[in-house]
C-alpha cells in the first residue's frame, strides 16, 4: 500500500503595517527548512481597520499563531482570549499562540533580548541606562526589572512617553527607576554598567549616531543596540572604539524568533541558522 502524503502545512502569520521590511519570515523559514518542519510562516500587511477581520480569518483557517508588529502590538489585545505573564506586565503583545483553541498573547521581545545579553553579562544587580521609551524599551526594561537589575535610568526625547514607562515600571516591578531628559550629547554616568539603545536612531536609511558624550563611554560598560539594520550601528562602532563590549540587535531578533517557534511547535530550533540568514540579508543590503 503506498504511503499517504499530506500536502497540508501548519501555518503561522505575521501582521504589520507596513511590514515589507520585516525580515522575520526569511529567518523563521530558514529554521523550518533546516529542521525539516512541516510549517509555513506568512507575512501579511494588515491595516489597523482590518485587524479584527484578520484575526478572525486566522482562527477560521486554523493558524497555530502569529507575530504582530507596529502598529498592532497593543490593539491586538482586544482580539485575543488571554495574555501570558510578560504580555500582561508589558501591556503589549508581539507573539500570539494557539493553546486549546484559544489565542493567547505573549511578549517575547524582552525575553529574547535578555537571552542575548546573558551571553555577554549577567544583568542581576547591574545599573542600566536605556535610551527610548517606546514598545521595545517597555519590553526590555520590564524583563530586566524582573531579572533583578539594581537600577534603570530611562532617557527619552519626549517626557510624556518617558513618564509612561517609569509609571509602568513603578506599578509593576520593584526596580529603582528614574527619568532623565535628553538634550545634546548625553553624558553617561560612570556608575552605568549596561547601556541599551531602544530608540530607532541609527535605523537604515538614516544611519546616524545616538547622541552621547563619547568620552563618557568607559571600558567597563556593555553597550547594546536593538537595531538590526545595519547590525553594526554608528553607536556600536563608537562604543567599540572606546573599548566597551558591544551587543547587536540580531541576537534579540533570533531569540524572540526561537521562543515563538518553541511556543507554536514545541521544537527548539538552532539559532545559528537564523542568525546566518539575517547576516546574509543585511550584508547584501549594505
Ligand atoms: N532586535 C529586535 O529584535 C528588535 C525588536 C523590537 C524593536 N527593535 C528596534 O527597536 C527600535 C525601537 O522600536 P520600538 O518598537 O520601541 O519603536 P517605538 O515604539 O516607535 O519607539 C521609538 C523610540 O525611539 C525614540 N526616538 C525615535 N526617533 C528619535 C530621535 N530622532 N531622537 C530621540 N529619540 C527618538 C522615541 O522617542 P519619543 O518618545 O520622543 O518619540 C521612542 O522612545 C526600532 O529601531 C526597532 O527596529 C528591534
Amino acid at each position: 500500500m503506498p504511503k499517504e502524503i499530506s500536502f497540508k502545512k501548519e501555518l503561522i502569520g505575521n501582521f504589520g503595517y507596513p511590514v515589507w521590511d520585516n525580515p522575520t519570515e526569511a529567518m523563521v523559514e530558514a529554521a523550518f527548512a533546516h529542521h525539516g518542519m512541516n510549517y509555513r510562516y506568512v507575512t501579511t500587511e494588515v491595516p489597523p481597520e482590518n485587524l479584527r477581520a484578520a484575526v478572525a480569518g486566522l482562527r477560521a483557517m486554523g493558524y497555530k499563531g502569529f507575530n504582530c508588529t507596529i502598529p498592532h502590538k497593543v490593539a491586538i489585545i482586544d482580539h485575543l482570549d488571554g495574555l501570558g505573564e510578560s504580555a500582561s506586565l508589558i501591556e503589549a503583545v508581539n507573539c500570539v499562540v494557539e493553546r486549546d483553541g484559544k489565542y493567547i498573547g505573549e511578549n517575547t521581545d524582552g525575553k529574547g533580548f535578555l537571552q542575548s545579553l546573558r551571553e555577554v553579562i549577567d544583568p542581576e544587580g547591574k545599573k542600566v541606562l536605556i535610551f527610548g521609551a517606546g514598545g521595545a524599551a517597555r519590553a526590555v526594561s520590564v524583563e530586566l526589572a524582573l531579572q533583578g537589575v539594581e537600577k534603570i535610568t530611562i532617557v527619552n526625547r519626549s517626557t510624556h512617553r518617558g513618564e509612561g514607562l517609569v509609571d509602568l515600571l513603578q506599578r509593576k516591578t520593584a526596580v529603582q527607576v528614574e527619568l532623565k531628559s535628553w538634550e545634546g550629547n548625553y553624558p553617561i554616568p560612570a556608575e552605568t554598567e549596561i547601556i541599551i539603545n531602544c530608540t530607532s536612531i541609527g535605523l537604515s536609511p538614516q544611519v546616524v549616531r545616538v547622541p552621547v558624550d563619547k568620552k563618557t563611554l568607559l571600558t567597563h560598560m556593555v553597550v547594546c543596540d536593538l537595531i538590526v539594520n545595519p547590525p553594526k550601528t554608528p553607536f556600536l562602532q563608537e562604543a567599540a572604539e572606546c573599548g566597551c563590549r558591544i551587543l547587536d540587535g540580531i541576537g534579540m531578533l533570533v531569540n524572540q524568533g526561537r521562543i515563538g517557534i518553541k511556543y507554536w511547535s514545541g521544537v527548539d530550533v538552532d539559532g545559528s541558522v537564523m542568525r546566518r540568514k539575517i547576516e546574509e540579508i543585511y550584508s547584501t543590503a549594505s
